[in-house]
């Protein structure tokens, strides 16, 4: 919830507060679509259309995406308003714009109306939200995981932090400035995204024809790159399984090969909110770190404990659970 509030705030500049429940209908209605798709995808006759057409999952699929289809309307809706009345008050923003001084996302999108359809419009704001909510959340998750496993690291990560906010005021929220001074929870965050890639795999369609490693890849095939495999490989990782954030100091980086670690893919589709997610990924666990201590819960004692499951993006089967004490 707290990540679909930060896309609504960051991209959208409306406080969407999703916070005050411990659901949302954009969030449970996208689970129930990636499901549908995961069990096509795992029952590839359900790919054919004809027989999906048949199908209940057609009409559950249908009713969950024009739930989210006037959510977003709902949203487009809002922000016209308030962009309306913003002109109407001379430029000057409101409350809901967040005091923003540059345009959000879906300002310059509806700055562009008369480009794109409003279909258009609906479709990238989704795939915003899509993309950016569940896979900031499972990470954030997965890295508080590995800390409260870890006291060690999680020991480092507050020593850095100590360190960052001795100057200046000590309560700061985060700025930029202290963001990038956050080497050392990077590399956290890194080896948190290489033991439990939220995006497991990924595809490419083959242009031509092409000889990888002696393989031929026929013209027209469709291409599997699965980055979790990847990341365990121990031909990059010597100890694959072991949480190890030093995998990711500048001459370990330097010793492999510059596509052994590609959690956000690589070329051109790459993911264009890398940069946004670990300042995002950065802010939360810097600011839980600094207020609580994490210890292993007895629901889900060891990481060998915590299941995962497959639904286009990792999801968590029983939950990710953690035990939190207030630092004094
Ligand atoms: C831990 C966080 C994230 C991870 C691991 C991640 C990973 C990825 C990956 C692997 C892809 C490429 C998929 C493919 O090649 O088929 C991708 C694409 C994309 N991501 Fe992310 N992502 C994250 C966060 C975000 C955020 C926060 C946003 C937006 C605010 C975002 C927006 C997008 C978009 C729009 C695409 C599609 C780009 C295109 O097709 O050209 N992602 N992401």
């Amino acid at each position: 919830m707290a990540t679909m509030e930060m896309i609504g705030r960051t991209a959208f500049g409306v406080k969407l507060n999703a916070q005050k429940n411990d659901k949302h209908v954009f969030v449970e209605n996208s689970r129930i679509i990636l499901k549908i798709y995961e069990y096509r995808v795992s029952h590839p006759w359900f790919l054919n259309r004809s027989l999906f057409q048949l199908s209940t999952y057609k009409r559950k699929h249908d009713i969950s995406q024009s739930i989210i289809y006037r959510f977003i309307e709902d949203l487009v809706q809002r922000k016209k308003t308030e962009l309306k009345n913003k002109i109407n008050s001379q430029g000057e923003h409101n409350e809901e714009c967040m005091g923003f001084k540059s345009k959000s996302f879906i300002e310059i999108l509806l700055e562009n109306e008369h480009q794109m359809s409003f279909n258009q419009i609906r479709d990238e704001i989704t795939t915003i939200i899509s993309a950016g909510q569940d896979t900031t959340a499972f990470t954030n998750a997965c890295a508080i995981f590995m800390l409260a496993h870890h006291q060690d690291v999680q020991n480092k990560v507050l020593e850095e932090l100590s360190t960052i906010f001795s100057s200046g005021d000590p309560d700061r929220q985060p700025t930029y400035e202290d963001l990038q001074k956050m080497q050392y929870l990077e590399r956290v965050i890194k080896e948190t995204l290489r033991l439990y890639t939220v995006t497991p795999l990924f595809a490419r369609k083959v242009e031509k024809e092409t000889m990888i490693e002696g393989y031929l890849i026929p013209e027209g095939s469709t291409f599997v790159i699965c980055t979790q495999l990847l990341h365990l490989n121990a031909k990059f990782y010597p100890e694959p399984e072991k949480f190890n954030p030093d995998n990711f100091l500048p001459e370990a980086c330097r010793s492999r090969h510059p596509y052994s670690f590609i959690p956000f893919s690589g070329g051109y589709r790459n993911c264009i909110g890398m940069k946004y997610a670990m300042l995002q990924i950065k802010t939360v666990i810097s600011t839980l770190v600094r207020s609580y201590r994490f210890y292993p819960s007895d629901k889900c004692p060891k990481p060998e404990n915590l299941r995962l499951m497959f639904a286009i993006t990792q999801k968590f089967v029983d939950g990710c659970y953690v035990k939190i004490e207030a630092r004094t």
